[in-house]
């Protein structure tokens, strides 16, 4: 069965125990409920640290060290994964000031922080330079103008990428796909834009040139689109040192890996990921030799690959909604304001019962949030036990871009974070309250 499998996959963090109850890192989901309640977000740290220490482990055994991992903390941003990242001493990728304050709120070290952004505020900038943010990743002409004037106030110089589209068109939803022709990111090497920013770059001289950045999609599994994209970012670094006479010292890949969701998608362990990125190295080395490159640095900002899997929610089933021949519903106490991947990707997710995890599936159902609009879903295609309203449900594979794209929308409050580590659960992210929902209200005079 399914959940046997994936149970198998991730035996070190998912397990069924002697009760029938679903456990995460070793944590009982049945206890984890009734001490902090739900909606609840669980975050097993080990899964966390195990995918962060394989990729940085790859660099330093496959690559002689020359590159850095940066944790896409857009997957899920707060104090706790940048205090486990700069534990296991790996970089972070942030994209706004709020990502870097949140960072450096945990002491994480500026200087290993990338900057990314289509549009960087101009304060956005000015709070990176402040910090000492080790790398901005320019992605326009007008950026760049603003960091060299933020550098040249501050009297310094500031390290810099270009985000290049090298025109990789990844298998992944159109949403999340940023190399094709038509992307709001980057500059297409294929049109000449991305030389052109190159030369402009080169001339301002309170920005000091690395090299590229390229990122081309997320969510995806095949290698030869990863291994594409570095074969077209090495030709371009090539054809920029025959003609510019700049040859980039440093090259970033972005992130992308594909995690488990649902039936279909491949179960990738850590040995499974740190094969994907010596494929990349060993594309680099071969295309350096190739074109007589030197070795550039590399950067690789894994997010979902590192915390998806890590995390599960859990929730109460309240009603059940049967309509003979159409549908059965089986409402939970969350929904699109703590996971809208279902209503804006069709994103597809597996969930057992956890207080009944060893039982199997008897119907399919589709799980609805308590929002109030139709799309309000987690999915439409779930196998479970039949569900009986008190019933705890887990949803799998919930750690990447849930707590992180999570609203107040309805005026729901946002589930708590918990870590587990060794079987106890501790907060990462406290419980919202009523009085945080009307804290930034304000109601003018008139109105009282
Ligand atoms: N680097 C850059 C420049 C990115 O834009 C992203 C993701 C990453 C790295 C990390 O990619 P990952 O390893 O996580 O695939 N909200 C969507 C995902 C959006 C991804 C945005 N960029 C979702 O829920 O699927």
């Amino acid at each position: 069965m399914w959940y046997n499998l994936y149970m198998f996959h991730t035996r070190d963090t998912l397990k069924v125990n002697q009760s029938g109850h679903l456990e995460i890192g070793g944590a009982d989901c049945v206890q984890l409920a009734r001490e902090f309640g739900t909606p609840l977000y669980v975050y097993d740290e080990a899964y966390i640290r195990r995918m962060m220490r394989i990729y940085r482990d790859t660099i330093r055994k496959e690559y002689d060290g020359n590159g850095m991992v940066l944790y896409a903390s857009k997957a899920f941003s707060c104090k706790a994964m940048y205090a486990i990242a700069r534990e296991e001493e790996i970089g972070a990728d942030i994209v706004s000031g709020g990502e870097l304050y949140t960072a450096l709120s945990a002491g994480f070290p500026a200087a290993h922080m990338t900057m990314h952004g289509n549009n960087k505020l101009p304060h956005e900038i000015g709070e990176a330079l402040d910090a000492g943010v080790g790398i901005l990743v320019l992605d326009a002409r007008s950026e760049a103008d603003l960091v060299e004037q933020a550098a040249a106030a501050r009297g310094r110089t500031q390290d810099v990428l270009i985000r290049i589209n090298p025109g990789v068109e990844a298998h992944t939803h159109a949403y999340v796909q940023t190399a094709t022709p038509d992307s709001k990111f980057g500059f297409s090497v294929a049109s000449g834009a991305a030389e052109e920013m190159t030369r402009y770059v080169l001339s301002k001289p309170h920005l000091k040139l690395l090299g590229y950045h390229c990122h081309i999609g997320s969510q995806i599994f095949e290698k030869q689109s990863f291994v594409l994209a570095v074969e077209k970012n090495l030709a371009f670094m090539a054809e920029m040192k025959k003609k510019l006479r700049f040859e980039a010292q440093a090259l970033n890949l972005g992130g992308g890996f594909g995690v488990w969701y649902a039936d279909g998608d491949p179960m990738i362990d850590a040995d499974g990921y740190a094969a994907y990125l010596s494929a990349l190295l060993s594309a680099v080395r071969k295309g350096c030799a190739v074109h007589g490159l030197r070795l550039p640095y590399i950067y690789l900002e894994p997010g979902r690959s590192i915390v998806a899997e890590a995390g599960i929610t859990l929730y109460t089933v309240g009603t059940v909604r049967d309509l003979p021949g159409i549908r059965k519903y089986v409402a939970v106490d969350g929904g699109m304001f703590e996971n809208p991947r279902y209503a804006l990707y069709q994103s597809k997710y597996t969930a057992i019962l956890a207080n009944r995890a060893a039982e199997p599936p008897a119907e399919r159902v589709a799980i609805a949030g308590k929002c109030c609009e139709s799309g309000d879903l987690l999915g439409i295609d779930f196998n479970l036990p039949a569900a009986k309203a008190g019933g705890l449900l887990a949803v799998f594979s919930t750690g990447a871009y849930n707590y992180s794209m999570a609203s107040n929308y309805n005026r729901n409050l946002i589930p708590p974070a918990v870590l587990v580590c060794d079987g106890k659960a501790e907060y990462i992210v406290k419980p919202q309250t009523y009085e945080d929902l009307v804290r930034n209200d304000a109601l003018p005079a008139r109105l009282k």
